[in-house]
């Protein structure tokens, strides 16, 4: 399987190196040889039609700061977008920053790997939360895959469990804590009695938050993924802009200390039930979307079985790397299973 890499950060170099480490069970398990042709990052690209060795790209950019200055494959200069026109791969992965204003540079990425045919695996939000029903239209156009499933809950595989576990039920609504820099904070001034600038200079400190945290706080992470979760599981039609987004920032310790004398936990919750919202909800603390820290749940409500309800992880380079092959590998199986 040739992939084409583009973004070799946090996710792309995990990405790499779990390749590297389960080379031997994924031709066993699977019968995929991952054979990484190109991979791209901001300064250019290092490209090898035969398969980059990837312990040695990583200690390329270990040591020079970018793949495209290996002596022998590295391209400087190449964009994403000139090397998945220019080069041949079943798959192209696109892990680039997130950019929830015009979607780039991942919306470029994603529509030209769909144009020229390539199935595309994705950690990027961006793109989705602004143009998911336009994507999967091209990539169904052209016959080819488009997944995301590292999108919402790192490797937690909340879309694949609704997707697929709950298959012969009937989703009815989703509520989800989908953002850990949110539910730390929170989780802080509850539980240390902290102010929301304390709570989120602590996140920044410890690696939770960006310096420009306003994506989670302002609750545009969680929008995305929520609008994620509304076309892939519930079939809706919709985009970030008719999201009802609320965030965290202006939520006073008084608010919080209130909502605990209830039993309940204040919580930056993501509901699809009719209406897409974003806002903080006072959630029971006996309830198990209420977890605490960085930690991710979802409760998917269905007709037959009820509410069910799958926590985890919601970010980690290797978490969301290993949703990346999740994707790869499912992609494989109906490549070859049967045509689109
Ligand atoms: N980290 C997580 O736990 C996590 C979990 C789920 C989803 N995600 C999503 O996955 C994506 C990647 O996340 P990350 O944590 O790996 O971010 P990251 O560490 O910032 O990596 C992104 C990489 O893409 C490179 N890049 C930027 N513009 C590019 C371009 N035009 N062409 C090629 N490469 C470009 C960046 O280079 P420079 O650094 O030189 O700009 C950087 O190396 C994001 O969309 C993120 O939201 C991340």
């Amino acid at each position: 399987m040739r992939i084409i890499l583009i973004g070799s950060g946090v996710v792309g170099g995990s990405f790499i190196k779990l390749v590297s480490l389960r080379a031997r069970d994924l031709v066993r398990g699977f019968g995929i040889r991952p054979r990484l042709v190109a991979i791209v990052d901001i300064y250019g690209a290092a490209i090898n039609p035969a398969g980059l060795d990837p312990e040695r790209m990583l200690a390329v950019f270990e040591k020079k700061g970018a793949v495209c200055k290996d002596p022998t494959f590295g391209k400087p200069g190449l964009s994403g977008v000139e090397v998945i026109e220019e080069n041949d791969a079943e798959v192209v992965i696109e892990a680039t920053p997130t950019n929830v204003v015009n979607g780039e540079p991942g919306m470029s990425h994603i529509k030209t790997a769909l144009k020229e045919r390539k199935n595309v695996v994705t950690s990027n939000k961006g793109p989705l939360a602004l143009a998911l029903p336009a994507l999967m239209e091209l990539a169904q156009y052209n016959g080819v895959y488009l997944r995301f499933s590292g999108t919402v809950g790192g490797g937690t595989p909340i879309l694949d469990f609704a997707k697929r576990s709950l298959l012969g039920d009937q989703i009815i609504s989703v509520q989800g804590i989908l953002n850990g820099t949110t539910n730390y904070i929170l989780t802080r001034m509850a539980d240390a009695g902290l102010s929301f600038n304390a709570a989120l200079k602590e996140a920044q400190k410890a690696g939770y938050a960006e310096a420009n945290p306003s994506m989670d706080i302002d609750g545009y992470d969680t929008a995305a993924k929520i609008v994620i979760i509304a076309n892939w599981i519930l079939k809706r039609r919709v985009t970030l802009k008719d999201v009802d987004l609320k965030g965290i920032r202006d939520i006073t310790c008084e608010e919080v200390k209130e909502v605990a004398s209830k039993g309940k936990m204040l919580k930056l919750v993501a509901s699809a039930e009719g209406r897409i919202q974003v806002a903080p909800m006072p959630i029971p603390v006996e309830h198990p979307l209420c977890v605490s820290g960085v930690l991710n749940a979802v409760t998917f409500t269905s007709k037959y079985a009820g509410e069910e309800t799958i926590v985890g992880r919601g970010a980690g380079g290797m978490e969301t790397a290993s949703a990346l092959l999740r994707d790869l590998i499912e992609i494989k199986n109906r490549l070859y299973r049967s045509s689109i």
